[in-house]
């Protein structure tokens, strides 16, 4: 990643979410699966969101989009090109989902439409998104369909989508995300059922997308060999809040939560292998009985009784890293200069 290494402060901030809380259940009594989130994301950016199954990274995507099901509350801001979205009716919504900020879910079939075949699926965001001519489109979806790995794309742009394996589905989705040109992608486990070599060939398409055209994208995954292969920027998340966020080389070299360190713990020195994420001994408790204090305390080795009664609260300790932890595994020295 090195070379290509992304310039953060060149960029403009497309999306800033600040203080973000989504919730469910009664109000007295909230169930709280994001929990005061906040982040920055630059044009171009791709951006890992990691953490365990529950952690509320799929519910921190369909946030901003207001996308929860059945409804929850959101509160906080979400900034998208310096408009707040959250306060936005659906139909205005409806304007920026699937245009400017697309979303591949992790089940396919929530976004694909079982009715029309997905050629037409493609040329139809196409003819909404750019200036192509009826030709043009049919090529691109070509394209766009060989580029996201379906052999003999050509002659499946009649196929529906019941008629691809579920692999193959989840790949069509990708290409029907991307025919819409989006600014903003957001990428909830998009790779995870597929192959090496295909995930692969995905990634290598979402980074010419981010670099070519300037995509953003959010990139949740419980693979850190899929962070460090594409990703510029990684934010960790645990039990609704973030522990961590810095550059993917510097989180990866240098982590300072030890939620993060416990993730990494099975990554092999110098490799990135596809390697899913380390199981860290115990539980995160559920949404119910969440603590007040520091979620991680019940399985830190490093807890004290001031993790068990106050909360970490998120602070900037080096240049583009923040840090939720009352005893950090390196110091701010440490981070500042590595
Ligand atoms: N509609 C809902 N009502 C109540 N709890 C929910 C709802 N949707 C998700 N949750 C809970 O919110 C938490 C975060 O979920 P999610 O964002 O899907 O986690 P992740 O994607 O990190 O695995 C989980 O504990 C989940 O059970
Ligand atoms: S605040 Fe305390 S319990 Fe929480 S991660 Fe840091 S050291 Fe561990
Ligand atoms: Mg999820």
């Amino acid at each position: 990643m090195s070379d290509t290494k992304f310039e953060a402060a060149d960029r403009p901030v497309m999306l800033e979410i600040r203080n973000l809380i989504t919730s469910f259940g009664p109000p007295e009594r909230p169930l709280v699966a994001v929990d005061r989130l906040s982040l920055k994301l630059r044009q171009g950016e791709i951006l890992g969101l990691v953490g365990e199954s529950g952690s509320g990274k799929s519910i921190t995507l369909r946030s901003i989009l207001g996308l929860i099901r059945p409804r929850g509350r959101v509160s906080g801001e979400i900034l998208w090109k310096g408009r707040d979205l959250v306060p936005l009716s659906e139909r205005a919504l409806g304007d920026i989902r699937g245009k400017e900020i697309a979303m591949i879910f992790q089940e396919p079939m929530t976004s694909l439409n079982p009715l029309l075949p997905v050629g037409i699926q493609i040329t139809e965001n196409l003819a909404a998104h750019t200036d192509l001519d009826a030709a043009s489109r049919r090529r691109e979806a070509i394209t766009l369909l060989d580029r996201v790995g379906i052999p003999g794309a050509a002659a499946r742009l009649g196929d529906f989508p019941h008629e691809f394996s579920g692999g193959m589905r989840q790949r069509v989705m990708i290409a029907i995300a991307l025919a819409s040109r989006p600014a903003l992608l957001l990428a909830d486990e998009p790779t995870t059922a597929l192959d090496v070599t295909i995930q692969d060939q995905i990634l290598r398409l979402l980074q010419s997308l981010a670099g070519e055209f300037g995509m953003s994208v959010i990139l949740v995954t419980h693979d850190m060999g899929v962070v460090a292969a594409c990703c510029d920027n990684v934010a960790v998340m645990y039990g609704g809040r973030l522990c961590e966020i810095g550059s993917t080389d510097t989180v990866i070299e240098r982590p300072a939560h030890p939620y993060t360190e416990g993730l990494l713990h099975s990554i092999p020195r110098g490799g990135a292998p596809r390697t899913p994420l380390y199981s860290i001994p115990g539980l995160p408790s559920g949404l119910a009985d969440r603590p007040a204090a520091c979620a991680f305390a019940s399985r830190c080795p490093a807890a004290t009784q001031l993790c068990r009664e106050t909360l970490p609260l998120p602070t900037e300790v080096a240049a583009g890293r923040m840090l939720a932890c009352h005893h950090p595994r390196r110091t701010a020295e440490e981070l500042r200069h590595g």
